[in-house]
């Protein structure tokens, strides 16, 4: 059987195209294999929201030239947000000749054409759209990472051109999936043993399909399909976030008790040249909001530092709201020019140090708050969905609470019994990013 890998760099609707494409290559008949360097066709599903990730992928599209060299049939893919950019693909087609295949994250659906075209011409094969009006994966049979939960899009692309961002140059327009197919889906998943499924878009609060159905309208669907146990969201964006969605957490009884709400800044005059479209009395009133509706919710959020013309007045309101807000769990990025993007023009960037002291300071307020918060579960008891055996010792699982706190516990049943179920578990340890704990009856 003939075999293949995939690399994936990016996020978590990146980490699903890799699924679709896995999808695809079983169908031709192909087989995983772990190793990259092994396989007949790998495939490398690229990022390109931060520099350190371009860097990542040209640095891996190197070591493959070597693959190529010694087993000339060998086949190297590219695709995701990297090649939407014309100066990646010609910087590809220059320096990286032994690249067979690149396709753009709207054109997914032709990959398994392009590879046969590939294998039955050799030719040089490259398919990227910049807007794909006709984006649909009704008809793609994702391979998933996990058995028992799964990513659904519900949304493609973005509008909302944050000055800092390349996704809606790289994902192109904002497109609502039908609530009748996300429902179709999220019933195919049930079927197949699916408990838990993660809602994706860049914006999932601005969703509105065709027929006029809101993102509250949906996830009230979809907590009506029988199977499915858990409902999660990403990403929330404070400006679109209804009341209507916020009362969701008390009425869908399957929706979890937490959200991911980027704020990115805590100073009004860098929101405003970020494009936010909110401010901080505005955010933190959505997070009081949350709370009155459920008191238990976890909050957590991404964070940028030294975008520029950010002083260090701007740099204490984002430590202050972060301390107002108490996060649960933090991503924090050191700002990143991207070519192309309003801000990279920008002509007062923060100089390196600057950024890196001020990371530095954001990342110990996080910590110190996301140990605080974790250390107010130990002694008590959670519903803990078992997902995997513990990197470090295979007689640790590890699954998330309902706030999706991670926790490893033990237990005396077997891993097997335990993946996708339920379990309660009592929490003996707290860390900054997790949880520790063991099952009780
Ligand atoms: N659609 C989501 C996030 C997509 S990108 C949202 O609106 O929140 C994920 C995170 O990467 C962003 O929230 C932001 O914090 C970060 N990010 C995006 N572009 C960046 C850049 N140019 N430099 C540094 N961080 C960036
Ligand atoms: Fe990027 Fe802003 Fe769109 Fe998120 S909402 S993907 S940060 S442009
Ligand atoms: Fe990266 Fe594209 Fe996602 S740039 S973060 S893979 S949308």
């Amino acid at each position: 059987m003939r075999k293949y890998h995939i690399i994936t760099y990016g996020c978590q609707m990146n980490e699903h195209d890799s699924e679709n494409i896995a999808g695809l290559l079983e169908a031709m008949g192909y087989e995983h294999i772990d190793d990259p360097f092994k396989a007949d066709v790998t495939v490398i599903n690229t990022c390109s929201v931060r520099d350190n990730a371009d860097k990542r992928f040209f640095g891996t599209l190197g070591q493959f030239k070597k693959v190529k060299k010694s087993r000339p049939d060998f086949v190297l893919c590219v695709c995701g947000c990297m090649p939407q950019q014309t100066r990646v693909v010609a910087e590809i087609n220059k320096r990286f000749s032994w690249v067979d295949i690149v396709f753009g994250t709207q054109n997914i659906a032709e990959f398994p054409v392009l590879l046969e075209e590939r294998l039955r011409t050799g030719r040089r094969m490259r398919a990227i759209v910049d807007n794909n009006p006709d984006i649909s994966e009704d008809d793609m049979r994702p391979l998933r990472m996990h058995r028992h939960k799964a990513l659904v899009n519900i949304t493609y692309g973005c509008n909302n051109f944050c000055t800092y961002c390349i996704v809606p140059y790289t994902r192109g327009r904002e497109k609502s999936r039908m609530l009748s197919d996300v429902c179709d889906e999220v019933r195919r998943l049930a079927a197949d043993g699916v408990v838990e499924i993660m809602l994706l878009g860049q914006n999932v609060d601005s969703y509105r399909d065709a027929a006029g159905h809101s993102f509250a309208d949906l996830i009230k669907a979809v907590n009506e399909i029988d199977g499915i146990e858990r409902i999660r969201f990403m990403t929330s964006h404070p400006k679109d976030i209804s009341d209507e969605m916020i009362d969701c957490f008390r009425t869908c009884d399957k929706l979890c008790h937490n959200i991911h709400l980027p704020v990115q800044s805590g100073s009004d005059r860098i929101l405003k040249r970020m494009n936010r479209h909110y401010d901080r009395a505005s955010y933190l009133k959505i997070v009081d909001k949350l709370r009155e509706t459920a008191p238990d919710i976890t909050i957590s959020t991404d964070v940028i530092v030294g975008f520029p013309g950010e002083t260090d007045d701007d740099f204490e309101q984002t430590l202050d709201i972060a301390r107002k807000v108490e996060y649960d769990s933090a991503f924090t990025f050191i700002y990143s020019p991207r070519e192309g993007t309003p801000a990279a023009k920008f002509k007062d960037q923060v100089p390196d140090e600057v950024c890196h002291e001020r990371f530095d300071r954001l990342v110990d307020v996080m910590n110190e708050i996301s140990l605080r918060k974790n250390q107010e579960y130990k002694g008590k008891t959670y519903e803990v969905i078992a997902e995997g055996i513990s990197r470090n010792d295979d007689k640790v699982i590890s699954g998330r609470t309902d706030g999706f706190k991670l926790v490893n516990f033990t237990s005396d049943k077997s891993p097997e019994q335990l993946m996708g179920r339920k379990v309660k578990v009592e929490i003996t340890e707290s860390k900054t990013f997790s949880l520790e704990g063991r099952e009780v009856d």
